[in-house]
């Protein structure tokens, strides 16, 4: 049924409009008439509404739409489990990119689509085409208002067809309780694994393969190697591992962008290094491991704040300490940067260091332990 439905007085107001007590009589509610024709034009009748095959059509695309986002969904699942982080695509106008990246955001919009399409479709084409004007009143309702919606709520399911439409009724419900999943499954994929996600949030460009050799310690942004004896007493170094030219190099083999993945390699490579004189490490655990990790006094951490990962720069040579602009956090270099002031929750990882056989400062192996933001913590 496709109608104009006025509160008005009662009786039909014009072609195709019928007044609220009208529409009762056709099931779809009986709110009291107190308001005029308010002068709506003639209504249009959609084909679904007389021709049960225009319904019937209209019915199929709302539920292939559904089917769509389900597509979507399945699709982005599988993305997520099939597809290597490291693969890249070539996209006109755009350049290369992550191909994972591309596929996930591709379905996740297919997803949303086709229920959005879906849902928008089925409003226009196939649930009751009536419009009701209404005058402003009372922000409270009348008690016979209150009880009118009551009414049409329950009418409106009858409205909404879904009763006697099952494939709509199927494909709504499945592509929404379907559409849930990418949001659950990244969480999911993490915390089946708890020891897989924690070597992926590890790794880093200081990870030394087996056999491989020590990553030599280069300035940022320079990119030039320091020897232990660059490193004076009370000096800070902001370094990077030299395998940032090696990535960028392989990105030119491979003909992929010179840079591609480099800002994300360095932004979780970022270290500090600064040197101590031996003596100054606290006679405890914590600054024995931090001065056998490091190399005659000279030492090395992550620069990005275990808080929320900002870049802790500042070094206050009287003190010892580390300081971070972001929400002041501060870490005591003498003894392994634990936290002694702020709202990071975990110490700055160390990255063991030693010399070469030509006095460069290297990395044996990479960090021990994930860089960043602490919340990672708890998969251990
Ligand atoms: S990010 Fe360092 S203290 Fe908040």
């Amino acid at each position: 049924m496709s109608d104009q439905v006025s509160p008005s007085s009662g009786s039909a107001s014009g072609a195709g409009t019928v007044s609220l007590d009208t529409a009762h009589q056709h099931g779809t509610g009986g709110l009291p008439a107190v308001f005029e024709n308010p002068g709506l034009p003639p209504h249009v009748h959609r084909a679904a509404d007389d021709d049960p095959v225009a319904a019937k059509r209209a019915e199929r695309q709302v539920a292939a739409l559904f089917v769509l986002s389900i597509l979507g969904t399945v699709g982005f699942i599988v993305s997520y489990f099939t597809i290597d982080y490291t693969k890249s695509v070539f996209i006109p106008f755009i350049g290369l990119t992550n191909l994972l990246n591309v596929m996930l955001g591709v379905t996740l919009g297919i997803s949303l689509l086709g229920i959005g399409f879906g849902v928008v479709h089925w409003a226009k084409t196939i649930m009751s085409d009536e419009e009701i004007a209404e005058d402003r009143h009372e922000l409270r309702s009348t008690d016979a208002d209150r009880q009118s919606v009551g009414v049409v709520l329950a009418a409106s399911g009858e409205s909404a067809q879904l009763a006697r439409r099952p494939m709509i009724k199927a494909t709504a419900g499945a592509a929404l309780g379907l559409f849930a999943l990418p949001l659950t499954v990244q969480l999911a994929g993490s915390m089946g694994n708890p020891t897989k996600a924690l070597d992926e949030l590890k790794a880093t460009i200081w990870d030394v393969p087996a056999g491989g050799e020590p990553i030599r310690l280069v300035r940022d942004p320079e990119l030039t190697p320091i020897k232990a004896s660059d490193v004076t007493i009370g000096s800070v170094f902001h370094v990077m591992p030299a395998t940032l030219m090696e990535l960028r190099e392989h990105n030119l083999e491979q003909g992929h962008a010179e840079y591609h993945g480099v800002l994300e390699a360095k932004a979780k490579a970022a270290v500090v290094l600064m040197r101590l004189n031996p003596s100054e490490f606290k006679d405890d655990a914590l600054g024995r491991k931090a001065r056998e990790w490091g190399f005659e006094g000279i030492v090395a951490y992550s620069k990005i704040c275990t808080h929320v990962g900002c870049p802790v720069g500042l070094y206050e040579q009287q003190t010892h300490h580390l300081l971070c602009p972001c929400h002041q956090s501060t870490f005591d270099v003498t003894r392994d940067c634990e936290v002694i002031f702020g709202p990071a929750k975990r110490a700055l990882p160390q990255l063991k260091i030693t010399v070469d056989d030509e006095g460069y400062l290297v990395a044996p192996q990479g960090f021990a332990e994930p860089v960043g933001p602490s919340y990672w913590e708890r998969l251990k």
